[in-house]
């Protein structure tokens, strides 16, 4: 985000691709490359697949019209817009929302970059030529396990971040990720199109498609929302601040429509990259490694490039592209937190840089080590990052939504925001954004917060 909310004058958007642009590079990151493969692989690849793409055009359409309409009305970053809206006294529930939807970002970006870390890891690994020791089993999990290896990667990682921040050249690398985004799609469908022909593979192109439905359980609806919240940045305040720079006249829908589209299919190319890979190169142990969570990306791909020629070279330039569009993500999380705490504290915006990269580093230093040395704190088997991933996925961002629908339809109102809406686009999904933001998103949110909190309790088996 270039634009810095405590300035006075708000800047916008040079238009509709201007905008598109913006939003895809905070989107497209290591949700779509890292998260949602081993989701995808988790739980039940096609019919993952399936309730994703199906909540996408739903409630994900819906929620995330909303919180741009909401920013480009109000002008102002998520809890500015809730107080203009809400009345003090009477909505006390909503404008609690508002606050959530500026504390996910807080949470999220420790663990981002605690795996922006693993990504520099690998990127030194091939520069230096050792892609062969990186694609060996226990590489990933002697990295991880280690005592100082992680966490020094992070602060590596954490540092570019908040050096961006703080020197505003967030233009400049919004520059060079404009590029390596066209040129990770390419190399991406070269490796996809290379894992998909492997033997063995069209048995993981098989899982990937084709919805099996006894893979179906209340918790793959969990993951999929999850996911589409993460990876499309919805229910963290982000659309509702990049909404405050948009143009009154761009056509919001389309817009939404276009970065959908970009944020999905760099996903289902990492999924076509990773998992008939997991079937084709891990033979007997397939089953368990798409089990594996986080570490999947790390274990699968490097045995990928390992069987190409060439394989160390595609391998550092697979994982510079994935560094970059890290990077971009890990900057905009890092900057809407500074512009919460800026828009409260009135503090110069050093200093919300420095005490947010505080609370990163007392966070972040310990899910760093969570693989190893603090391997014994665990909840519910989960590990320290697990736990983080899912307090803000899985219940404090179904909450902020659920605020977000009953913003729009308590407090705004429905009339209204269709109105709004229509002042520059067709709004040719009306109907369903009436249903979704009044009956489906509020439903289906609900019976998400009390499933994973029931999972989490042990009463629910994920
Ligand atoms: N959506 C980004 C991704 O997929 C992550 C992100 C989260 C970006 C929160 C901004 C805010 O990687």
């Amino acid at each position: 985000m270039s634009q810095s909310t405590d300035s006075g004058s708000r800047g916008s958007f040079s238009g509709r691709i201007g905008f598109v642009l913006a939003v895809a590079g905070s989107a497209v990151g290591l949700g779509n490359i890292w998260r949602f493969p081993y989701l995808a692989a988790k739980y039940g690849g096609g019919t993952f697949l399936l309730v994703y793409l199906i909540l996408l055009v739903t409630f994900g359409f819906a929620l995330i019209m909303a919180e741009i309409t909401i920013g480009r009305k109000t002008r102002l970053s998520p809890i500015g817009a809730y107080k203009y809206f809400c009345q003090e006294g009477k909505h006390t529930g909503i404008m609690l929302g508002g606050w959530i939807n500026a504390i996910v970002p807080m949470i999220i970006l420790p663990y981002y970059c605690v795996i922006g870390g693993w990504v520099i890891k690998y990127l030194i690994g091939y520069l230096s030529g050792q892609g062969p020791a990186v694609a060996e089993d226990g590489y990933f999990g002697s990295f991880i396990s280690s005592s100082w290896e992680a966490p020094a990667y992070f602060m590596v990682f954490f540092a570019c971040t908040s050096f961006i921040v703080l020197k505003g050249v967030d233009a400049g690398v919004e520059r060079a990720s404009r590029l390596m985004m066209p040129l990770l799609l390419l190399l991406g469908l070269c490796v996809a199109i290379y894992s998909m022909t492997r033997p063995g593979a069209s048995e993981g192109i098989y899982y990937y498609l084709v919805p099996d439905f006894s893979h179906f359980s209340i918790m793959t609806v969990v993951a999929a929302c999850g996911q589409l919240f993460f990876s499309l940045s919805i229910a963290m305040g982000i659309l509702i601040t990049y909404g405050s720079y948009m143009k009154k006249d761009v056509d919001a829908e389309q817009a939404t429509s276009q970065i959908e589209i970009v944020d999905t299919l760099v996903a289902m190319l990492a999924g076509f990259m990773i998992i008939p890979a997991v079937f084709a190169f891990s033979g007997a142990d397939a089953a368990e490694h798409l089990n594996a969570g986080p570490s999947l990306m790390f274990i699968t791909i490097p045995k990928v490039f390992a069987s190409m020629g060439m394989g160390s070279v595609i391998g550092f330039a697979f994982f510079l592209m994935v560094f970059f569009a890290a990077l971009t993500s890990s900057v905009s999380i890092l900057e809407a937190c500074v512009s919460t705490v800026a828009d409260e504290t009135h503090w110069s915006r050093t200093k919300c840089i420095l005490v947010m990269s505080a609370e990163a580093v007392v966070i972040g230093v310990p899910c760093a080590l969570g693989f190893g040395p603090l391997g014994f704190i665990q909840l519910a088997g989960m590990s320290i990052l697990d736990m983080l991933d899912f307090l803000s996925c899985s219940v404090l961002m179904p909450i902020a939504a659920i605020a977000t629908c009953f913003l729009v339809t308590r407090v705004i109102g429905l009339k209204e925001m269709s109105e709004e809406i229509k002042r520059s686009s067709a709004f040719k999904r009306e109907a369903v954004f009436r249903l979704c933001i009044t009956w489906l998103a509020p439903a289906i949110l609900i019976i998400i917060l009390v499933s994973s909190i029931g999972s989490a309790l042990g009463l629910i088996k994920i």
